[in-house]
């Protein structure tokens, strides 16, 4: 939208007023030491961001540390957060950098972490098995902390700062699921009370949280929030505005940069003025001494995986597998196959890519065939044609009856019925079941 002229000349006083105020409020506090604090957020699954251009990768972990190493050399009372959204669980290989971004995390050494939906696509024991700062303050689980209490010398001053953290159950993937799935509580008020408590008492109060700005502002008081971390939507760093008495910041993603304020904070624990630098991490800032360990780990990993991968390629071409796959079932039994290509087992895998579950072995188990056996589903592009619940989840595999043409027998060919089902339809993933209930809706 275009700007009317007579707006512009409004804007341009209302900035002119700004710059004066600032002007003044940094002239009458310039003895003031500032309390440095670095933010960033959703790293979104990059180890290090390659940008495919001439200058190679943008950024990464290893850069991060030599950073944060210098600037904490130079200022000790330095405090990191982040807003949290560390890892990725959109590809096979994911799940090893996920691994080595939360272990790098560790060497980081930040103060506080806030937890997004995305990084809990693992489940939640794989992000706790690292001693990191995760904060929520809607969930109660063991390695994750309410609230993060922090506490800094500056100059003469001894500045209290409290980190709260919300994760939004509007938001979980897992809201559609039938059942309570949620590992979140919706306690709006308990921790707008929280906060206001600790606002009183002269901490800065920082909350973190992956919403939109005006998702936040419907749920929570802002007037006992001095800094606010909204959700990331680029690569780029927003600027910092102020809402009322609150600073919204919006870190950028990908991990490319991180941005640092230096904040002139007041006796009641309120942010007089502050200074923002976004600091890119090019090539010149050198990977760290101290990480070549865990670099060199990292890459060793990703590399036997591949070796792995193309073993298991080959094994499967060889035909090692006991698994035949439904399309083969099909061509000898297509009423059965139409019959179960119309069922909810047809489609297991794609519910738990809508629940951004696609990728965690305690979900895989029982939404595919053979995970975790020999010749059985690995992921989506080594074996595709194993996905979903199948035929030879409940016959149980089958390549020698399909390749004998019916003659050796499916291999549970002596379960009883109630048995196949048990295998899944246990009380906590379906709680309803009843056989007599269920066969006849996938009776072939
Ligand atoms: C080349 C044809 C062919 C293919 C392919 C085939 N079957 Fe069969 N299947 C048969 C024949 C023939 C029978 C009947 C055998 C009988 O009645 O003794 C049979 C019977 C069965 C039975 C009932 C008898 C038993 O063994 O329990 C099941 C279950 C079965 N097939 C499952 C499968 C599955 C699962 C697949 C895919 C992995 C498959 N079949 C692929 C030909 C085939
Ligand atoms: C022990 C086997 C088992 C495991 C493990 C399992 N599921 Fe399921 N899941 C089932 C069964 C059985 C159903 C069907 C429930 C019914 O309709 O009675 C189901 C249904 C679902 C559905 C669709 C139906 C719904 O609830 O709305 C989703 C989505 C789902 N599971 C996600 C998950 C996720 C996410 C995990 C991992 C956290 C998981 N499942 C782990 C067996 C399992
Ligand atoms: C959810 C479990 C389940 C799935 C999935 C399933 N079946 Fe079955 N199937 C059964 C059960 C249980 C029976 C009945 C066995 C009995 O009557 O003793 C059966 C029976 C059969 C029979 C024998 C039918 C007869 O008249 O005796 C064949 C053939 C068969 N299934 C093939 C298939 C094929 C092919 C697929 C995949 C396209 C498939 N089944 C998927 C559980 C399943
Ligand atoms: C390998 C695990 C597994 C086995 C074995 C299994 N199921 Fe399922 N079943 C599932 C999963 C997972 C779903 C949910 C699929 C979805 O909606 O994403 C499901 C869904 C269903 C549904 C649909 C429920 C609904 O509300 O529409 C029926 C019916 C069903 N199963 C019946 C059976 C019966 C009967 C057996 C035994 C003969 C059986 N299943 C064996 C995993 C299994």
């Amino acid at each position: 939208m275009r700007l009317k002229g007579s707006n512009v000349t409004l804007k341009t006083i209302c900035g002119l007023i700004n710059f004066l105020i600032f002007t003044f409020a940094v002239a009458t506090s310039v003895n003031a030491q500032p309390l440095p604090l670095i933010y960033s957020g959703n790293l979104d699954g990059e180890l290090e961001p390659c940008g495919c251009t001439e200058e190679g990768n943008l950024g990464g972990i290893n850069r991060r540390v030599s950073l944060l190493d210098k600037l904490r050399a130079d200022n000790p009372q330095l405090v990191a957060i982040s807003g949290g959204g560390l890892i990725s669980a959109e590809g096979s290989t994911d799940r090893i950098k996920a691994k080595y971004i939360l272990k790098g995390f560790a060497d980081l050494h930040y103060d506080a972490i806030g937890v997004q939906w995305k990084d809990l696509s693992y489940g939640a024991d794989f992000i706790v098995q690292n001693p990191l700062p995760w904060v929520v303050s809607n969930w109660k689980h063991d390695g994750v902390a309410a609230e993060k209490t922090l506490s800094r010398s500056i100059g003469e001053k001894i500045v209290k700062i409290k980190v709260f953290s919300w994760l939004d159950p509007d938001y979980s993937p897992m809201r559609q699921m039938h059942g309570d799935h949620s590992v979140v509580v919706d306690n709006v008020e308990h921790v707008n009370t929280a906060i206001a408590q600790a606002d009183s008492q002269g901490f800065v109060t920082v909350l973190l949280t992956s919403l939109p700005l005006e998702a936040v502002k419907e749920r929570f008081d802002l007037k006992m929030v001095d800094v606010l971390l909204v959700r990331a939507s680029y690569e780029v760093f927003g600027e910092p505005k102020s809402e009322g008495k609150t600073l919204v910041l919006q870190p950028g993603s990908r991990g490319m940069r991180i941005a640092r304020l230096d904040l002139n904070i007041d006796a009641k624990g309120d942010i007089k003025d502050w200074t923002h630098k976004i600091i890119g991490l090019p090539s010149s800032v050198a990977d760290s001494p101290r990480m070549a360990s865990w670099y060199k780990a990292y890459n060793d990993e990703v590399k036997q995986d591949y070796l792995q991968r193309v073993a298991i390629r080959k094994q499967l071409d060889s035909g090692a597998s006991t698994f035949a796959g439904e399309e083969v079932c099909k061509t000898c039994h297509a009423a059965e196959h139409k019959k179960w290509f119309d069922s909810q087992h047809a489609i297991a895998y794609e519910d738990l890519e809508g629940v951004n579950k696609a990728f965690d072995p305690a979900c895989i188990v029982c939404h595919t065939v053979g995970f975790g056996e020999p010749g059985g589903f690995v992921d989506m592009s080594l074996t595709p044609h194993l996905l979903n619940v199948q035929c030879e989840n409940c016959h149980g595999a089958a390549k020698e009856h399909a390749e004998s043409k019916g003659v050796k027998p499916v291999s549970n060919h002596d379960w009883p019925k109630e048995k196949i089902c048990a295998q899944c339809h246990v009380q906590k993933h379906s709680p309803s079941f009843s056989f007599e209930q269920y066969w006849p809706k996938i009776a072939h």
